[in-house]
């Protein structure tokens, strides 16, 4: 008996969507796998389907297992059905979802697509060079990822392997990913933006034994050397085997011991690699992202949970249809890129196009000008962009024919009211429903969004508004007492496991507890803080610890203090966040200098500037430095940040409480000194 019938649900809503629907798919296995029978044509299907939403959403919190299991039953092909939909324990941090289960993800995202429509594109490569875009089909991908496969497999890379792929956007880059899902290694994909340092701190973390790279990488018209990083990397990585090198541009690369040109090699490996039959919760990849204090943590995912939360959302959050081609302007070195442009639209046989570029080269028309030739239905990008291009003016918006467009989105950092009127407006002619979509690498998808909802149901601007299935958002109190009723805000939690969510922090499950677990016992605590309006839809307010977001991407202070302290003329530093008018926020950095310093201070901060960039990554580099004699601190000796977040957002003489200062001198000192260098900085 299948799942579907077991639950007795199978429902049109949470379906895949497919030209050739559901049970068709599922009636042609591919070779290798014993394919799930179709759906049962129930009367669920048609009476679901015509519930209205918040029904649905009743259900989906008051029933989860059913609501879960029917959607895991109906959007995935299992190779082999799952006996118990969940196993959660908040207070343990233990989440399983859909346990005994066996699929691969690859055959979820590929095969089932090559069955049903070989030639659909699933890629759309929009190349840094405009106008050269390249199309790959559900069929090339499917060759090009069991090449992958087999390449990495005839390198002695196993089921639970790591494997770091430190390249931009690209289809390769996306086979691979898919490659390690289909062998069951487990992908680490690593931001190409960051230094040698931080991907060797991640290929250790990961012990990774494999890199996949290439030569050079092309960005704004610009040449980045990703292989040279690479190298510098792992010569601090002693589990790394073999570097596979890809060729982005002409430029041969200088090949070392560990280097396996990666085009050549797969050239010569078949086409065909059986997928490994993996359990729902082996791990599908790791993702490294920034905590309030100590390193970056690899945010661990899962299979079948992970897969089934980023289709389900991007299907409804977006309202992607069949045949629509699906925009998400971000990395994959982020989790939005995972989510959205690979597994969640490969998963629903979605054409997703892969961003290289930069959203003002060669003109700050570059987005809307790929609207129009790519006819881009779904538009995602991040509101650190819109802001940048507002300040371009509409003409660049109006050149181009957007009439493509049907929703467009913004995720990464709270949108402000002028950005989300222009996209809105201006981008969207009022005609194309814009929704604030709020979730973190550890939710796998979107959390809170306007949508779905009932059709035509208001959206208010610059708010993320409504949960989606399964999703509970609690708001606390002082007490750590949920709050109840309406026009109230506090630290954000969810009250409900949903099979999206981070399953571990890797190598430091305590640390996975005491981060999100810890603070609200029975809840996942997000890090941020929201409010309730009267209406009762979510407003994000912001991070309420010391991580920060820089251009969208997120960044704890704990590591820019980290980098800053290791030059030898630094005791001390404190790294807050303060506003920025695009970038959204910026690093402020509070530095003590040794008194007996003999270089000019200005050297110092120099050094500091490029430390920073080594160590982390350009975006890093804190935008203003402060050189202070003293931090303030509790009698504990805690650096109290808030205080220095005051200071630098100008509040006057009003600083708050500081009864709890160690020396309250301090603050006449830091605040002299930062009159100085406002005046400085108008000069
Ligand atoms: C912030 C990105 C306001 C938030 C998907 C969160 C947002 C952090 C929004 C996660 C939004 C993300 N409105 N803030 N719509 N979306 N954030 O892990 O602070 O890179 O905790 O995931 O970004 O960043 P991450």
């Amino acid at each position: 008996m299948t799942l579907s019938r077991r639950t007795g649900l199978s429902w049109a809503l949470l379906g895949r969507r497919r030209t050739s629907g559901p049970s068709q798919v599922r009636t042609r296995p591919t070779r290798y796998l014993s394919s799930s029978a179709p759906p049962p044509p129930g009367s669920w299907s048609s009476h679901l389907s015509r519930l209205p939403r918040q029904d649905l959403y009743r259900l989906s919190v008051t029933d989860p297992d059913r609501f879960w299991a029917s959607a895991a039953a109906d959007r995935l092909r299992w190779i082999e059905p799952f006996q118990r939909v969940q196993d959660c324990d908040l207070d343990r941090g233990r989440i399983r979802w859909f346990l005994g289960g066996k699929l691969n993800v690859s055959v979820n995202c590929l095969d089932i697509h090559v069955d049903a429509h070989p030639d659909r594109v699933a890629l759309i490569w929009e190349r840094d060079e405009p106008g050269t875009e390249v199309k790959v089909s559900y069929r090339e991908l499917l060759d090009m990822t069991c090449r992958l496969a087999n390449t990495l497999k005839t390198h002695g890379i196993q089921k639970g392997d790591r494997v770091a792929i430190y390249m931009p956007v690209s289809p390769l880059a996306v086979a691979a990913m898919l490659a390690c899902a289909r062998i069951g290694a487990v992908h680490t994909v690593v931001f190409a933006g960051f230094s040698s340092e931080a991907l060797a701190g991640r290929i250790q973390d990961a012990q990774c034994r494999a890199v996949v790279t290439c030569n050079q990488a092309v960005r704004g018209g610009r040449l980045i050397q990703l292989k040279a990083t690479v190298d510098a990397a792992v010569k601090s990585c002693p589990s790394v085997q073999h570097v596979f090198v890809s060729q982005r541009t002409e430029q041969p690369p200088v090949m070392g011991k560990l280097d396996v040109p990666l085009e050549e090699v797969m050239s010569s490996q078949p086409t065909v690699c059986p997928p490994e039959p993996l359990d729902s919760e082996d791990l599908l990849f790791l993702l490294y992202t920034s905590g309030s204090t100590g390193k970056p943590k690899g945010i661990v995912h899962t299979q079948a949970g992970y897969l089934l939360y980023a289709s389900i959302t991007h299907q409804l959050v977006f309202d992607h249809r069949d045949g629509d081609v699906f925009g998400c302007m971000a990395d994959i070195g982020w989790i939005t890129g995972h989510s959205y442009v690979v597994y969640g639209p490969l998963c629903n046989g979605a054409t997703t196009v892969l961003f290289e570029s930069t959203p003002v080269y060669p003109h700050p028309g570059r987005y809307w000008e790929t609207v129009e030739r790519l006819r881009i239905n779904q538009f995602y990008a991040a509101p650190t962009a819109l802001r940048l291009l507002l300040t371009h003016g509409d003409g660049w918006v109006r050149k181009y024919d957007r009439s493509s467009l049907r929703t467009l989105a913004s995720v990464g950092e709270p949108i402000n009211q002028e950005a989300w009127h222009w996209f809105h407006s201006v981008v969207g002619e009022r005609r194309c429903p814009l929704v604030d979509t709020w979730w973190q690498t550890e939710t796998g998808g979107v959390c809170i969004a306007p949508r779905p909802a009932e059709p035509g149901a208001p959206i208010i601007p610059a708010m993320a508004m409504r949960p989606f299935f399964g999703i509970q958002p609690v708001l606390m109190g002082q007490k750590g007492e949920a709050l109840t009723g309406n026009s109230v805000g506090g630290p954000l939690c969810l009250r409900q496991p949903w099979p999206g969510m981070a399953r571990s922090i890797y190598g430091d499950h305590q640390r996975f507890i005491d981060s999100y677990f810890r603070p609200y016992p029975g809840h996942y605590f997000t890090g941020d803080g929201a409010f309730r309006s009267e209406d009762g839809f979510y407003q994000i307010t912001g991070r309420m610890d010391d991580v920060i977001n820089v251009s969208g991407h997120r960044l704890g202070t704990a590591e820019i203090e980290d980098a800053l302290d290791e030059h030898p003329a630094v005791p001390e530093s404190a790294v807050i966040g303060t506003p920025h008018e695009i970038k959204g926020e910026v690093p402020f950095a509070f530095v003590v200098l040794k008194e007996d310093l003999s270089d000019d201070p200005s050297t110092v901060l120099q050094q500091l500037r490029q430390l920073v960039s080594t160590k982390i990554a350009k975006y890093a580099v804190p935008e203003h430095f402060l050189v202070v004699k003293r931090l303030p601190k509790t009698r504990s000796g805690k650096i109290m940040r808030r205080i220095l977040r005051k200071v630098a957002m100008e509040t006057g003489e009003d600083l708050g409480d500081v009864s709890t200062l160690d020396d309250p001198s301090v603050l006449q000192e830091i605040l002299e000194v930062y009159q100085q260098h406002r005046k400085q900085r108008q000069e």
